[in-house]
């Protein structure tokens, strides 16, 4: 299913609070800029959680498997994790958002 990236964009509002996706800068989370197919953890200049830091080190590479897992529930996907977001509940709602991240991956 292709998503919806007008559609992903307004769902990004809910991340936006603490993310920015079209630049590299950090805000209260690492910038989400060229995230697919980079390995959790890595963004420069980020003071990431040490468990997010071990994800990577583990193998963690954001993709669209991983990221789905990580947006549904953060504190399973990724043990010890410093984000403060509950998830998103609906698969549709993390397609749509996903299309609108990937456009800032290229
Ligand atoms: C980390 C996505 C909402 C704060 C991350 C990472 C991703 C992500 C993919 C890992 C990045 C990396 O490895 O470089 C999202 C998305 C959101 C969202 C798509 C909305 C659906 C939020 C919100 C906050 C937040 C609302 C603040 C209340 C953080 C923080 C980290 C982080 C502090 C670092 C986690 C750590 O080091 O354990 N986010 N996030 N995020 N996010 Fe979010």
């Amino acid at each position: 299913e292709e998503g919806d990236a007008t559609a992903g964009a307004t769902i990004f509002k809910k991340c936006a609070i603490c993310h920015i996706v079209d630049t590299d800068k950090n805000k209260v989370g690492p910038s989400l800029n060229g995230l697919f197919g980079r390995k959790a953890g890595t963004h420069p200049d980020f003071a990431y959680s040490a468990g997010m830091k071990a994800a990577g080190d583990g193998g963690l590479i954001w993709d669209e498997t991983t990221l789905r897992d990580y947006l549904h529930n953060p504190k399973v996907k990724v043990k010890g994790t410093k984000m403060a977001f509950v998830g998103l509940k609906d698969d549709h709602d993390i397609t749509d958002l996903m299309a609108y991240l990937k456009q800032y991956s290229k």
